[in-house]
């Protein structure tokens, strides 16, 4: 049948028929809503934006139930680039933070020393980017409060210093709800000790270097995603939209992660052992 012969009858149906409806969420005890994203020059773009774009549409379908915030945090207020200044050209995008560490941190000390002055608008952790439609770079209208999931991203910038990130993360951790690492983020949060004793997995072509970056973490070399207490780590680059929705299915429910993948018109890896990566790069004891 031509395409143009079943638009009359299209037309005739009802517009939902068939379709999905949205889920409610199962979980409204204490679901976090405040996100924050570590940034540093040569992050990967995906491990980044495919996240983001996860939890962007989460605020947005979900902004009758929730208020969402973001974070964006680096050692300065300059652009983190996806440029790594060694190729010619100008194949690079750039981000803008919306808060140092330094800055996160002392807000965060100071309202945790006076809990009161809650109305005091100079904790500069409150310039956290309100997620959903109408999203800016200025001050929310209400105080997100301190943050609960902190998303860790890697790529080659992973190879560079990474001590302030490092000392940021093992700052922040305890404060933390949940930390999700994307690729090479893991070896960030495994310097940091955070993943000491615990599982995780890491990029799979970068296995190698990535592992020795944690020494007492027990990595796992088929996985498309980990996740062991408040730790959720991610495989290489794409895994990081699997991890995305495996968090929102583990906190808000199964059939929220579900419908939100539907809308974003993306195949789940649904098993976290379901990965043919190990295997690809030669992982050790990869099946
Ligand atoms: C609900 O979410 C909380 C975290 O916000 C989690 O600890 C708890 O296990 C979840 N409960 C269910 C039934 O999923
Ligand atoms: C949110 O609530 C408004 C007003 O109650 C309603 O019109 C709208 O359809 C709701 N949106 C979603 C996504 O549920
Ligand atoms: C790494 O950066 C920190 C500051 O962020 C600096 O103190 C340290 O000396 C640097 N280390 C190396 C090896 O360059
Ligand atoms: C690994 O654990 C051993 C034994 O607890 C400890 O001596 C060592 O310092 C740890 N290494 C790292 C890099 O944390």
């Amino acid at each position: 049948m031509r395409h143009t012969s079943i638009l009359p009858l299209l037309a005739a149906l009802p517009p939902t028929l068939g379709s999905p409806s949205q889920p409610s969420f199962a979980n409204t005890t204490t679901l976090p809503t405040h996100f924050g994203l570590l940034v540093f020059d040569h992050f990967q773009a995906l491990d980044v934006f495919g996240p983001m774009d996860v939890f962007n549409n989460l605020a947005m379908l979900y902004r009758n139930s929730t208020t969402m915030y973001l974070s964006i945090l680096s050692k300065t207020m300059e652009p983190a680039t996806t440029g790594m200044g060694m190729m010619a050209g100008s194949m690079e995008q750039r981000i803008l933070p919306t808060t140092t560490f330094d800055e996160y941190l002392t807000g965060s000390e100071k309202d945790n020393a006076k809990p009161e002055a809650c109305d005091d608008t100079s904790g500069s952790h409150k310039r956290a980017v309100r997620l959903g439609t109408r999203q800016h770079y200025s001050m929310p209208p209400t105080d997100p409060g301190e943050i609960e999931v902190l998303i860790v991203p890697g790529g080659g910038g992973t190879r560079n210093n990474m001590s302030s990130e490092i000392a940021f993360v093992r700052t922040l951790y305890p404060k933390l709800k949940y930390i999700i690492s994307v690729c090479t983020g893991a070896t960030i949060v495994a310097r940091a000790g955070v993943l000491d004793g615990k599982k995780a997995t890491t990029n799979k072509r970068s296995w190698t270097w990535a592992v020795q970056q944690g020494p007492n973490v027990t990595w796992v070399p088929t996985a498309r995603w980990v996740e062991d207490g408040n730790v959720f780590s991610s495989s290489g680059v794409s895994a990081g939209i699997d991890v995305a929705y495996a968090f929102i299915a583990r906190l808000y429910g199964e059939e929220v992660a579900q419908y939100l993948a539907l809308s974003a018109e993306f195949v789940r890896a649904k098993d976290e052992h379901d990965d043919p990566f190990g295997k690809v790069w030669d992982v050790p004891g990869a099946t």
